[in-house]
């Protein structure tokens, strides 16, 4: 296995990666799937502590980054909705940061600015992840995301993914497209509604790094060339004029019907939480990989980079 080149770091950007520790991280996921599967937990990192720090909601990355914790053996401060700490009374983030800092060994924020958890990694003498900044990124998220694409399809080669949705707001595609444009020959379709394209900026760092890229509104001429199907909800949270939200809401919905247009050997993925886009019973479909493996993934995922910047 190659050097660990995570000790001590922050995790801020899916830009900070490249291909030789992409693979450490998924090689000691994988070893962290054989841990719980095997019993339950270890004791790597007992005697560490992480503080969970999420200014807005969340449901998923907190609680597996707390399970992956957990089965780590350390311990954890969970503060969500942070209500009941000082930042109801007006504290400022660098203090709050600075507070948990002395208390734990490592803080994992979610915030609604972009940009704002690198003002804590800033502040902070211990590493910082960012589980979320604004419509920034995720890239925990496009970790476990990248990770479960190539537990299934074994090469990150050659692949084409189609991602679906809200690509100017959602966080979660702006890290997985950055990840994935480091594999050869990756095509992406993307596919949002006029207003909701990815940003220009991005788009030119994935043209520099080779990505093929085909933008479009409509989903059905592509579904026989994808392999990888990656949809999110329009992030409504992101909008100024609620009533464009409700236009675009329901712009795409994936039915039993648009996956029989779908390559039999494609994943269906979304980071969740859906609110519509996706049918339930898509969910029955073998190629929906969101409810089980994706989550699932994300914590093997988030116990890898626990491990790997906390212990030398
Ligand atoms: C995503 C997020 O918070 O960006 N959720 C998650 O972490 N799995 C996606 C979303 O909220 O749409």
């Amino acid at each position: 296995m190659s050097k660990n080149t995570l000790y001590n770091a922050d995790i801020l950007s899916a830009d900070q990666f490249n291909i030789v520790n992409l693979q450490l991280i998924m090689d000691t996921a994988k070893q962290m799937e054989k841990i719980v599967n095997n019993k339950g937990k270890t004791d790597l990192l007992t005697g560490k502590i992480m503080t969970t720090l999420f200014y807005e909601p969340s449901s998923r990355t907190f609680a597996s980054f707390i399970a992956a914790m957990q089965r780590l053996g350390g311990g954890f401060i969970p503060l969500q909705g942070v209500t009941h700490s000082s930042v109801a009374k007006g504290e400022s983030l660098p203090d709050t940061v600075r507070t948990f800092a002395n208390y734990s060994d490592v803080i994992v924020i979610r915030h609604p600015e972009v940009g704002s958890v690198q003002v804590a990694a800033d502040f902070a003498d211990i590493p910082v992840i960012n589980a979320g900044d604004g419509i920034g990124e995720h890239p925990t998220q496009g970790l476990l995301d990248l990770f479960t694409i190539h537990k299934h399809f074994s090469k990150l080669l050659k692949l084409t993914v189609t991602v679906v949705g809200d690509l100017l707001n959602g966080r979660t595609i702006h890290s997985l497209v950055r990840l994935l444009s480091l594999y050869p020959q990756i095509t992406m379709n993307l596919v949002s509604p006029q207003i909701l394209k990815l940003p220009p900026q991005l788009k030119k760092l994935l043209l520099s790094r080779g990505v093929k890229i085909y933008e479009m509104e409509r989903l059905n001429k592509i579904l026989p060339y994808t392999d990888v199907l990656y949809i999110t909800r329009i992030q409504k949270e992101r909008f100024t004029d609620l009533s464009v939200y409700e236009k675009l809401k329901y712009f795409y919905i994936i039915t039993p019907k648009t996956l029989n247009f779908l390559k039999k050997t494609a994943i269906v993925m979304h980071p969740l939480p859906r609110v519509g886009e996706i049918d339930m019973e898509v969910d029955l479909d073998k190629r929906a990989v969101y409810i089980k493996q994706q989550m699932q993934n994300g914590m093997y995922i988030r116990m890898a980079l626990l491990a790997l910047i906390l212990l030398k």
